[in-house]
């Protein structure tokens, strides 16, 4: 079997008294988008920040294209990119100054960074913007240059936190679009989201982390079977959710389902959908407990 680009095993970390990461274990294959999908708070960052080797972690063990973190952390370093949750983005500079900035930085010569520059510009559609001040920038250019100064030096592995959060909806499409480029590329792709809709869209491998541990994993679409068969739903005219009844996917399921939406009383237009990561989310998380709408009646946890 080849080395996978990430493995990880019987990881924790403890802030305080805190337990953050309590036995978390997963393997990423080489050239796989992988989503590591938890809320706010879960140990996304803490995760990426082990992998990249700024935190130790307490127990368990973790490699990067087959490097240990602990054991050689220069090599880790030498094999991925990072864009985080705070952006590495000189606000000062201009997108052209910051990429060839971050190529000098790395030890490329003046014409090997300028030529990396405007080779990574024209990529991210960044090229009308190369001479204008990243501050001017909107917030999805200014993704987009985060993300290519993370691949000044070419990574095989690409680190990126919450890549999509804050964006409007036509500047995400345009960073799945450059994320997908990058798995076409050959790069492994590991990144946070706490958009179900993003790991589903992107993901080859999904894993949802939740109170210090990874409780699923596998592809969007087997995730998605792990909540059941088909959903029916209720809505009104306007396309309120009225009420929404997971079932087993068999007839008879269905049949039950529909028994009850007569049963219930509400008055709507009645269709049936395949499971959305969402549901998976919230039967898997305390999301669930937390968001689930009272008229989420019928759930069940896997
Ligand atoms: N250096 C630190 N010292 C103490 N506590 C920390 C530290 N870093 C993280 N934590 C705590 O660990 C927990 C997990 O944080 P982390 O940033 O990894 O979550 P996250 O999943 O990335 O959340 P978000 O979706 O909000 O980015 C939080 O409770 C956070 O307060
Ligand atoms: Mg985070």
């Amino acid at each position: 079997m080849q080395t996978p680009a990430i493995a990880v095993s019987g990881l924790r970390k403890t802030f305080g008294t805190h337990p953050v990461l309590n036995d978390v274990t997963f393997e990423v294959a080489p050239g796989e988008i992988f989503a590591l999908l938890g809320p706010n708070g879960a140990g996304k960052t803490t995760l990426i920040n082990i992998l990249s080797t700024l935190v130790a972690p307490d127990a368990g063990t973790a490699t990067v294209n087959g490097f240990d973190v602990g054991r050689d952390p220069l090599a880790v370093r030498r094999s991925i990119g990072l864009t985080g949750q705070s952006a590495a983005v000189d606000e000062v500079l201009t997108g052209s100054e910051n990429l060839r900035m971050m190529g000098r930085l790395f030890g490329l010569s003046r014409s090997a960074s300028a030529a990396r520059a405007d080779e990574l510009l024209e990529r991210f559609d960044l090229v009308q913007a190369a001479r204008k001040r990243a501050k001017t920038y909107s917030g999805g250019m200014r993704r987009r240059l985060d993300l290519a100064i993370s691949l000044i030096v070419a990574p095989s592995v690409l680190f990126l936190d919450e890549p999509t959060t804050g964006l409007d909806p036509r500047s995400r499409q345009e960073l799945w679009n450059v994320i997908r480029s990058l798995k076409e590329d050959g790069r492994t792709v590991f990144l946070t989201t706490q958009y179900l809709e993003e790991a589903d869209q992107l993901a080859d491998t999904v894993a949802v982390l939740n109170e210090g541990h990874v409780v699923a994993s596998g592809t969007p679409a087997a995730l998605k079977a792990t909540v059941g068969g088909d959903v029916v739903e209720v809505r009104d005219r306007a396309g309120n959710l009225l009420l929404q009844l997971p079932t087993d996917g068999s007839i008879h399921g269905l049949r039950a389902a529909i028994a009850e939406v007569d049963a219930s009383g509400v008055d709507g237009d009645v269709t049936v959908r395949e499971p959305s990561l969402d549901d998976v989310f919230l039967a898997l998380t305390d999301a669930g407990a937390g968001h689930a709408a009272p008229e989420l009646i019928g759930r069940t946890a896997r």
